[in-house]
Protein backbone atom coordinates (compact mmCIF):
# COMPACT_ATOMS: atom_id res chain seq x y z
CA UNK A 1 0.00 0.00 0.00
CA UNK A 2 1.35 3.41 -0.62
CA UNK A 3 1.99 5.42 2.25
CA UNK A 4 2.13 8.57 -0.14
CA UNK A 5 0.55 11.74 2.14
CA UNK A 6 -1.87 13.24 0.10
CA UNK A 7 -3.96 16.58 0.05
CA UNK A 8 -6.60 17.55 -1.97
CA UNK A 9 -6.85 20.11 -4.44
CA UNK A 10 -9.63 20.11 -6.70
CA UNK A 11 -12.99 18.47 -5.97
CA UNK A 12 -14.95 16.48 -8.70
CA UNK A 13 -16.34 19.63 -10.24
CA UNK A 14 -14.19 21.52 -10.71
CA UNK A 15 -12.01 18.83 -13.07
CA UNK A 16 -14.92 17.81 -14.45
CA UNK A 17 -15.62 22.11 -15.50
CA UNK A 18 -11.86 22.36 -16.33
CA UNK A 19 -11.53 19.71 -18.62
CA UNK A 20 -15.12 20.69 -20.34
CA UNK A 21 -13.57 23.89 -21.04
CA UNK A 22 -10.10 22.66 -22.34
CA UNK A 23 -11.88 20.68 -24.58
CA UNK A 24 -14.28 23.74 -25.85
CA UNK A 25 -11.24 25.10 -26.66
CA UNK A 26 -9.31 22.82 -28.67
CA UNK A 27 -12.16 22.57 -31.06
CA UNK A 28 -12.19 26.38 -31.07
CA UNK A 29 -8.33 26.72 -31.35
CA UNK A 30 -8.79 23.74 -34.21
CA UNK A 31 -11.68 25.79 -35.58
CA UNK A 32 -10.34 28.86 -35.50
CA UNK A 33 -7.15 28.28 -37.18
CA UNK A 34 -8.88 26.85 -39.73
CA UNK A 35 -11.26 29.79 -40.85
CA UNK A 36 -8.14 31.98 -40.43
CA UNK A 37 -4.98 30.60 -42.10
CA UNK A 38 -6.63 29.18 -46.02
CA UNK A 39 -3.49 26.52 -44.96
CA UNK A 40 -5.49 24.98 -42.25
CA UNK A 41 -8.91 25.18 -43.47
CA UNK A 42 -8.61 21.13 -43.84
CA UNK A 43 -9.10 21.18 -39.88
CA UNK A 44 -12.77 22.09 -40.07
CA UNK A 45 -13.23 18.44 -40.68
CA UNK A 46 -12.76 18.79 -36.51
CA UNK A 47 -16.70 19.33 -36.44
CA UNK A 48 -17.85 16.91 -39.75
CA UNK A 49 -18.01 19.67 -42.56
CA UNK A 50 -16.65 23.41 -42.92
CA UNK A 51 -20.46 24.16 -42.94
CA UNK A 52 -20.61 22.56 -39.44
CA UNK A 53 -17.66 23.92 -37.89
CA UNK A 54 -19.01 27.31 -39.19
CA UNK A 55 -22.37 26.67 -37.26
CA UNK A 56 -20.95 25.32 -34.32
CA UNK A 57 -17.79 26.95 -33.39
CA UNK A 58 -19.64 30.31 -31.82
CA UNK A 59 -21.97 27.95 -29.94
CA UNK A 60 -18.70 26.38 -28.33
CA UNK A 61 -17.19 29.27 -28.25
CA UNK A 62 -20.41 30.36 -25.85
CA UNK A 63 -20.42 26.91 -23.13
CA UNK A 64 -16.53 27.66 -23.34
CA UNK A 65 -17.44 30.85 -21.68
CA UNK A 66 -19.56 29.83 -19.11
CA UNK A 67 -17.67 26.77 -18.03
CA UNK A 68 -14.52 29.90 -17.63
CA UNK A 69 -17.31 31.99 -15.64
CA UNK A 70 -17.56 29.37 -13.59
CA UNK A 71 -13.66 28.73 -13.01
CA UNK A 72 -13.57 33.00 -12.66
CA UNK A 73 -16.07 32.66 -9.66
CA UNK A 74 -14.43 29.97 -7.74
CA UNK A 75 -10.98 31.07 -8.44
CA UNK A 76 -10.71 34.92 -8.62
CA UNK A 77 -10.39 35.49 -4.68
CA UNK A 78 -7.24 33.20 -5.04
CA UNK A 79 -5.71 34.96 -7.85
CA UNK A 80 -4.71 38.51 -6.49
CA UNK A 81 -0.78 39.74 -7.00
CA UNK A 82 1.02 40.11 -3.58
CA UNK A 83 4.32 40.93 -2.84
CA UNK A 84 5.03 37.30 -2.77
CA UNK A 85 4.34 37.12 -6.30
CA UNK A 86 6.20 39.63 -7.02
CA UNK A 87 9.14 38.69 -5.72
CA UNK A 88 8.53 34.86 -7.77
CA UNK A 89 8.20 36.77 -11.01
CA UNK A 90 11.13 38.71 -10.44
CA UNK A 91 12.81 35.44 -10.10
CA UNK A 92 11.48 33.36 -12.68
CA UNK A 93 14.73 32.15 -13.89
CA UNK A 94 16.07 30.75 -10.83
CA UNK A 95 12.56 29.50 -10.51
CA UNK A 96 12.99 27.88 -13.91
CA UNK A 97 16.21 26.54 -12.52
CA UNK A 98 14.18 24.56 -10.04
CA UNK A 99 15.18 26.71 -7.15
CA UNK A 100 11.48 27.79 -5.98
CA UNK A 101 11.11 31.47 -4.61
CA UNK A 102 8.51 33.30 -2.26
CA UNK A 103 6.54 32.17 0.36
CA UNK A 104 3.73 31.21 -2.48
CA UNK A 105 0.08 30.90 -2.01
CA UNK A 106 -2.15 28.53 -3.74
CA UNK A 107 -0.82 30.02 -7.18
CA UNK A 108 2.49 31.67 -8.06
CA UNK A 109 2.76 34.30 -9.66
CA UNK A 110 3.10 32.55 -13.09
CA UNK A 111 -0.15 31.23 -12.59
CA UNK A 112 -1.89 34.47 -11.06
CA UNK A 113 -0.55 35.99 -14.39
CA UNK A 114 -1.80 33.16 -17.00
CA UNK A 115 -5.27 33.64 -14.73
CA UNK A 116 -5.89 37.10 -15.46
CA UNK A 117 -4.58 36.73 -19.30
CA UNK A 118 -6.96 34.50 -19.71
CA UNK A 119 -10.07 35.94 -18.92
CA UNK A 120 -9.18 39.02 -20.78
CA UNK A 121 -9.07 37.23 -23.68
CA UNK A 122 -12.47 35.25 -22.47
CA UNK A 123 -14.19 38.68 -22.30
CA UNK A 124 -12.95 39.85 -25.50
CA UNK A 125 -13.55 36.76 -27.28
CA UNK A 126 -17.30 36.65 -26.46
CA UNK A 127 -18.05 40.18 -26.82
CA UNK A 128 -16.34 40.11 -30.63
CA UNK A 129 -17.74 36.99 -31.31
CA UNK A 130 -21.60 38.33 -30.64
CA UNK A 131 -20.81 41.46 -32.70
CA UNK A 132 -19.23 38.90 -35.71
CA UNK A 133 -21.92 35.92 -35.41
CA UNK A 134 -23.59 35.68 -38.15
CA UNK A 135 -27.05 35.29 -39.00
CA UNK A 136 -27.49 36.62 -35.72
CA UNK A 137 -25.92 39.86 -34.24
CA UNK A 138 -23.57 40.54 -37.20
CA UNK A 139 -26.48 42.70 -38.54
CA UNK A 140 -26.95 44.60 -36.30
CA UNK A 141 -23.68 46.04 -36.10
CA UNK A 142 -22.32 49.11 -38.50
CA UNK A 143 -19.68 46.97 -40.91
CA UNK A 144 -16.67 49.29 -39.36
CA UNK A 145 -17.49 47.80 -36.16
CA UNK A 146 -17.27 44.17 -36.73
CA UNK A 147 -14.18 44.54 -38.87
CA UNK A 148 -12.15 45.84 -35.82
CA UNK A 149 -13.96 43.62 -34.24
CA UNK A 150 -12.68 40.63 -36.42
CA UNK A 151 -9.07 41.82 -35.68
CA UNK A 152 -9.91 41.86 -32.10
CA UNK A 153 -10.82 38.14 -32.20
CA UNK A 154 -8.43 37.05 -33.91
CA UNK A 155 -5.39 38.69 -31.63
CA UNK A 156 -7.06 37.74 -28.28
CA UNK A 157 -7.85 33.81 -29.42
CA UNK A 158 -3.94 34.05 -30.58
CA UNK A 159 -2.67 35.18 -27.32
CA UNK A 160 -4.87 32.64 -25.34
CA UNK A 161 -3.60 30.25 -27.69
CA UNK A 162 0.08 31.03 -27.02
CA UNK A 163 -0.83 31.73 -23.46
CA UNK A 164 -2.57 27.86 -22.92
CA UNK A 165 0.48 26.82 -24.12
CA UNK A 166 2.84 27.83 -21.30
CA UNK A 167 0.02 26.74 -19.19
CA UNK A 168 -0.16 23.19 -20.34
CA UNK A 169 3.84 23.29 -20.51
CA UNK A 170 4.00 23.68 -16.89
CA UNK A 171 1.34 21.87 -15.97
CA UNK A 172 3.50 19.13 -17.47
CA UNK A 173 6.86 20.66 -16.59
CA UNK A 174 6.41 20.31 -12.69
CA UNK A 175 5.93 17.40 -11.91
CA UNK A 176 2.58 16.11 -10.14
CA UNK A 177 0.77 19.27 -11.32
CA UNK A 178 -1.30 16.96 -13.76
CA UNK A 179 -2.26 14.90 -11.18
CA UNK A 180 -4.07 17.84 -9.45
CA UNK A 181 -6.52 18.56 -12.34
CA UNK A 182 -7.06 14.36 -13.05
CA UNK A 183 -7.06 12.92 -9.56
CA UNK A 184 -7.59 16.04 -7.53
CA UNK A 185 -5.20 15.56 -5.34
CA UNK A 186 -1.04 15.90 -4.92
CA UNK A 187 1.52 15.09 -2.47
CA UNK A 188 2.66 16.67 0.77
CA UNK A 189 6.18 17.27 -0.56
CA UNK A 190 4.55 19.18 -3.93
CA UNK A 191 2.40 21.30 -1.74
CA UNK A 192 5.31 22.28 0.23
CA UNK A 193 7.94 23.02 -2.06
CA UNK A 194 5.94 24.89 -4.76
CA UNK A 195 3.27 26.54 -2.83
CA UNK A 196 4.12 26.59 1.05
CA UNK A 197 2.02 28.91 2.39
CA UNK A 198 -0.95 27.00 0.74
CA UNK A 199 0.15 23.73 2.14
CA UNK A 200 0.91 25.15 5.43
CA UNK A 201 -3.09 26.61 5.53
CA UNK A 202 -3.87 23.49 4.65
CA UNK A 203 -2.20 20.88 6.72
CA UNK A 204 -2.09 23.56 9.89
CA UNK A 205 1.72 23.31 10.14
CA UNK A 206 2.77 26.39 11.67
CA UNK A 207 6.14 25.99 10.47
CA UNK A 208 7.55 28.52 8.06
CA UNK A 209 10.29 27.05 5.74
C1 LIG B 1 -5.70 21.89 -22.81
C2 LIG B 1 -5.00 21.38 -21.86
C3 LIG B 1 -4.93 21.86 -20.42
C4 LIG B 1 -4.19 21.24 -19.46
C5 LIG B 1 -3.30 20.00 -19.63
C6 LIG B 1 -4.40 21.96 -18.22
C7 LIG B 1 -3.87 21.62 -17.00
C8 LIG B 1 -4.13 22.24 -15.79
C9 LIG B 1 -3.63 21.81 -14.50
C10 LIG B 1 -2.75 20.59 -14.26
C11 LIG B 1 -4.08 22.69 -13.56
C12 LIG B 1 -3.80 22.64 -12.05
C13 LIG B 1 -2.66 23.61 -11.69
C14 LIG B 1 -2.47 23.73 -10.19
O1 LIG B 1 -3.41 23.48 -9.43
O2 LIG B 1 -1.39 24.16 -9.75
C15 LIG B 1 -4.88 23.68 -14.24
C16 LIG B 1 -5.51 24.74 -13.63
C17 LIG B 1 -6.28 25.67 -14.27
N1 LIG B 1 -6.57 25.69 -15.63
FE1 LIG B 1 -5.89 24.37 -17.05
N2 LIG B 1 -5.23 23.02 -18.45
C18 LIG B 1 -5.59 23.00 -19.79
C19 LIG B 1 -6.42 23.91 -20.43
C20 LIG B 1 -7.02 25.00 -19.82
C21 LIG B 1 -7.85 25.98 -20.50
C22 LIG B 1 -8.18 25.97 -21.99
C23 LIG B 1 -8.24 26.89 -19.56
C24 LIG B 1 -9.08 28.14 -19.73
C25 LIG B 1 -8.95 28.99 -20.72
C26 LIG B 1 -7.69 26.49 -18.29
C27 LIG B 1 -7.89 27.15 -17.10
C28 LIG B 1 -7.37 26.79 -15.87
C29 LIG B 1 -7.58 27.52 -14.64
C30 LIG B 1 -8.40 28.81 -14.49
C31 LIG B 1 -6.92 26.82 -13.63
C32 LIG B 1 -6.81 27.21 -12.16
C33 LIG B 1 -5.52 28.02 -11.98
C34 LIG B 1 -5.72 29.42 -11.52
O3 LIG B 1 -6.80 29.81 -11.07
O4 LIG B 1 -4.73 30.23 -11.58
N3 LIG B 1 -6.95 25.34 -18.48
N4 LIG B 1 -4.89 23.39 -15.60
Amino acid sequence: MSKEKLIKRYSAAERINHWIVALCFLLLAISGLAFFYPAFFWLTGVFGTPQLARIIHPFVGVLMFVGFARQFFRYWQHNFIDQEDIKWMKSVKSVLAGHEVGDTGKYNGGQKGMFWLMTGCLLVLICTGVVIWRPYFAYSFPIDVVRIALLLHAWSALALIAGIIVHVYAAIWVRGTIRAMVEGVVTHAWAKKHHPRWYREMTGDKHKP
